[in-house]
C-alpha cells in the first residue's frame, strides 16, 4: 500500500445507509456465499490491505479462486470506487487486466470479487521481499504487458489513475494484469483532450503536470508507469524518505544518473552484469521520456510499448 493523495470536494460522509445504485451488469454474490469462500472472512485468508479494504484469497462453490476487496464501510470514497470498479470492468476486458466476478452489496458490505492472481503484486517480486530474483529479460516481459494493458485502456477511453507497482498483479506464469480501476476515468468523448478533476493517485507516482493543473490525461498514466520502469531496474521505492535528500524520489535520482549516461551505477545490484548496454540504454531512455515535465513530450502507451519491445530485443539479441 502507498500513501494515496486525494483531494476531493464532494466527498460523502454519511455511508451508514448503502442505497447505491450499481450501474452496471456483473454478477452479484450473495453475502453468505463469500462468508463461506473465506471462512467467514478469516485473517488467515488475509493478503493484503490497501486504501479501500482489506484484500482475502477465498475458493467459491465451484472452486474458483478469487481475491475479495472488503471496502471499508467508514470510507467516504469508498462507494465511488465501487462504481468506479463495476463501470470500468463493464467497459473494458483484456488479457492484461484483472477479470472482475463480480460483487456484494448486501447489508452495509461493499465486496468487490476479482480473479485470484496467484503471484500477487509486482513490487513485492522487486524489493521488501524474499522471494527471488526476476532476470531482465522477465522484467521486460512484464513492463511489456503492463504497457500493453495500459495501451488497451488509453485506446477505449479509460485514464486508469494509479498506476503503480502494487497495481500489477503477476498470475501463475508471471503474465501482468493490471488492477484497482476505483479511481479511474472515462474520457468524455473522441475530441476532448483532457478531464478536470480532483487530484488522486498514490504519492510518488504523480504526474507533476496533472497535479498543477486538475487536468487528467492519458499521460499522466505514462507519467506513472515511468515511475514503475525506475522502480523495475532500480528495485527501490518510488518514494523512501529514509534515503538522503536527493534519493528520496526515485524519478529525481533516477533521471539524475539517466542524464549522465550512468543509470548502470544505480539499478538493481542483482541486475549487474546482466543486462546488455543496448537494452538498458533504450530502457533509461523510455523512462526518461515518459518522465518528461509535459504531457506533450511524453511518448503515448503505445509508442512505449514499441520501446520495451525492442528493449527485450537487445537483450536477446545474438551476435
Ligand atoms: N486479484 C488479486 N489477486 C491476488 N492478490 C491481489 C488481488 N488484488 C489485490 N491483491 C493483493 O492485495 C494487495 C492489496 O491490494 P489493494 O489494491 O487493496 O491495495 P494496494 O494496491 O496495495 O494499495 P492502494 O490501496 O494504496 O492502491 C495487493 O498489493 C495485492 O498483493
Ligand atoms: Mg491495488
Amino acid at each position: 500500500m502507498g500513501s494515496k493523495y486525494s483531494k476531493a470536494t464532494n466527498s460523502r460522509s454519511d455511508t451508514s445507509n448503502l442505497s447505491y445504485d450499481v450501474p452496471f451488469e456483473s454478477s452479484r454474490f450473495p453475502l453468505v456465499d463469500l462468508e463461506e469462500a473465506t471462512n467467514n472472512f478469516d485473517d488467515k485468508f488475509l493478503i493484503g490491505e490497501g486504501g479501500f479494504g482489506k484484500v482475502y484469497r477465498g475458493v467459491l462453490r465451484d472452486g474458483t479462486k478469487v481475491a475479495l476487496k472488503r471496502g471499508r464501510p467508514e470510507s467516504s470514497q469508498g462507494i465511488e470506487e465501487f462504481q468506479a470498479e463495476h463501470k470500468i470492468h463493464s467497459l473494458c476486458s483484456h488479457p492484461y487486466l484483472v477479470s472482475f466476478i463480480g460483487y456484494c452489496n448486501e447489508r452495509n458490505e461493499m465486496i468487490l470479487v476479482y480473479d485470484y492472481i496467484e503471484n500477487g503484486n509486482l513490487r513485492s517480486h522487486l524489493y521488501g521481499s524474499d522471494l527471488p530474483t526476476m532476470s531482465w529479460e522477465q522484467r521486460l516481459e512484464i513492463c511489456i504487458g503492463a504497457a500493453r494493458g495500459l495501451h488497451y485502456l488509453h485506446t477505449s477511453g479509460v485514464i486508469h489513475r494509479d498506476v503503480k507497482s502494487t497495481n500489477i498483479l503477476l498470475d501463475v506464469n508471471f503474465v501482468p494484469k493490471m488492477t484497482d480501476f476505483g479511481l479511474s476515468k472515462t474520457m468524455p468523448g473522441l475530441d476532448q483532450t483532457h478531464v478536470s478533476t480532483d487530484i488522486k493517485g498514490t504519492f510518488g507516482y504523480l504526474d507533476p503536470e496533472y497535479f498543477r493543473r486538475q487536468q487528467l490525461t492519458e499521460k499522466s498514466d505514462v507519467y506513472s508507469f515511468g515511475v514503475v520502469l525506475c522502480e523495475v531496474v532500480c528495485a527501490r521505492l518510488a518514494l523512501d524518505p529514509s534515503l538522503p535528500r536527493d534519493q528520496v524520489h526515485i524519478t529525481e535520482w533516477a533521471m539524475k544518473w539517466q542524464k549522465k549516461g550512468q543509470l548502470k551505477q544505480i539499478i538493481d545490484p542483482n541486475l549487474v552484469g546482466k543486462i546488455r548496454p543496448d537494452s538498458l540504454k533504450k530502457f533509461g531512455e523510455t523512462a526518461e521520456k515518459c518522465l518528461a515535465d509535459y504531457g506533450v513530450d511524453r511518448p503515448s502507451m503505445g509508442e512505449v510499448l514499441w520501446n520495451l519491445e525492442y528493449a527485450l530485443h537487445l537483450q536477446e539479441a545474438v551476435i
